[in-house]
């Protein structure tokens, strides 16, 4: 299939292009480099062993969205761009709205008028919001999320509903990450946070690596088992094979939407994930316990059983791989991508 990767240049999506490339598909990116730097895409080409056709612009310009898909035809859509950062969205949700909401609108119109009716869209697993019983499961409603991030993703769900059931030939998956981390194996492309990173994984990395002195833990007394949180880490790379599988499935299916969680399954605390990252790297990771970080919960994790049974996906890399591959990319590339 000829596949149109938007966010391409960012963290998952960089992976899921080696991956498509390696799968047989013909790939073209767009991204505004909003959150990303052009430096990826050399990188990008080694890895794939060839030139990856890279188109800079803002989704959210309309006009150029569907001058896109006016020169090209595409089979399929996997749509990554967005913005992300949680507490950043608290501040600014204006943008996080017309960001993720008017690029989605842009996109699907374009997709609509030229005849694209497979999309992969990126969701979170913030949709299942702070009720849901634990694994969450696909099924679970009503949707919700503690911030306009996540709230963005609530909304793009329901919109694409309604577009897949006003009829047509609309075959839409919803992906829901868990908690992404890792790196490709090479070392060559990876997480690049700018500025203090948010999530743990980065921030242990950069610890680790001696670019900062210390990790703060938010709070030691949740109802777990060492009293740090636990979250679903998934590496990368299964993440990455999972948009592949997706991609088979909707091909196939009947017209529709439907909604699958990418995690391994399975919880991993704070503190656990210290140890094993001082165990990848040979480094000893400081860290002081604070107080909790507000709105986080205390421990999730997906039910896994829907993408195991329909995508024929499972998670296979275990936490040691996630820390292993993030301490090779983190140490080769102490800053990230060059400027
Ligand atoms: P990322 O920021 O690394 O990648 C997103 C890419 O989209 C960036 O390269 C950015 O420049 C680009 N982009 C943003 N807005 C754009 C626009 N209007 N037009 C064109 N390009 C634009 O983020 P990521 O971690 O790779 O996440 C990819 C997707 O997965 C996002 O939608 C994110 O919300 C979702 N997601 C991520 C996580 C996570 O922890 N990383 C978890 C759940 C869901
Ligand atoms: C966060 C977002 C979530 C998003 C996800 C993407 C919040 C509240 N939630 O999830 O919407 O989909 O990232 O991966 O921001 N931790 C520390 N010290 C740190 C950083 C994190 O102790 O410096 C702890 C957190 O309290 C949490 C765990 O590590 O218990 C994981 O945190 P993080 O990587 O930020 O992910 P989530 O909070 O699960």
């Amino acid at each position: 299939m000829r596949v149109l990767v938007t966010g391409g240049a960012g963290y998952i999506g960089s992976h899921t292009v080696v991956q498509l490339v390696a799968a047989g598909h013909d790939v073209v990116v767009v991204d505004s480099f909003a959150n990303s730097k052009p430096t990826v895409v050399p990188r990008l080409e080694a890895l794939i062993g060839g030139p990856l056709e890279v188109h800079a612009f803002d989704l959210t310009d309309r006009d150029k969205t569907e001058s896109l898909f006016a020169e090209r035809q595409f089979d399929a859509v996997i749509h990554f761009a967005g913005l992300k950062a949680v507490g950043e969205s608290v501040e600014v949700p204006l943008e996080y709205y017309q960001n993720n909401l008017d690029s989605t609108f842009a996109l699907v119109r374009a997709m609509q008028r030229h005849g694209c009716f497979r999309l992969v869209f990126s969701s979170s697993a913030t949709v299942y919001g702070d009720n849901a019983p634990v694994p969450y499961q696909e099924d679970y409603e009503p949707l919700s999320a503690a911030s306009p991030y996540g709230r963005s993703k609530v909304m793009i769900e329901q919109v694409l509903r309604d577009v897949a059931s006003a009829g047509g030939q609309w075959r839409i998956a919803v992906l829901r990450y868990f908690n992404p981390v890792g790196a490709h194996p090479s070392g060559t492309i990876g997480e690049d946070p700018q500025g203090t990173p948010n999530n743990l994984m980065p921030f242990i990395a950069q610890v680790a690596v001696g670019a900062r002195e210390e990790l703060y833990v938010f709070g030691d007394d949740y109802p777990t088992p060492d009293g740090t949180a636990q979250r679903d880490y998934i590496h990368v790379e299964d993440l990455a094979a999972g948009h592949v599988a997706a991609l088979h499935r909707i091909a196939h299916q009947e017209p529709g939407l439907r909604a699958w969680n990418l995690g391994t399954g399975h919880g991993t605390s704070v503190l656990e994930m210290i140890r094993a990252f001082e165990h990848a790297s040979g480094r000893t990771v400081p860290y002081t316990v604070v107080g909790r970080r507000a709105g986080d919960l205390a421990a999730y994790w997906a039910d896994a059983t829907r993408a195991h049974e329909e995508l024929g996906w499972s998670a296979t890399r275990t936490v040691d791989d996630m820390c292993a591959d993030t301490w090779r990319w983190q140490s080769s590339n102490p800053e990230g991508y060059p400027d």
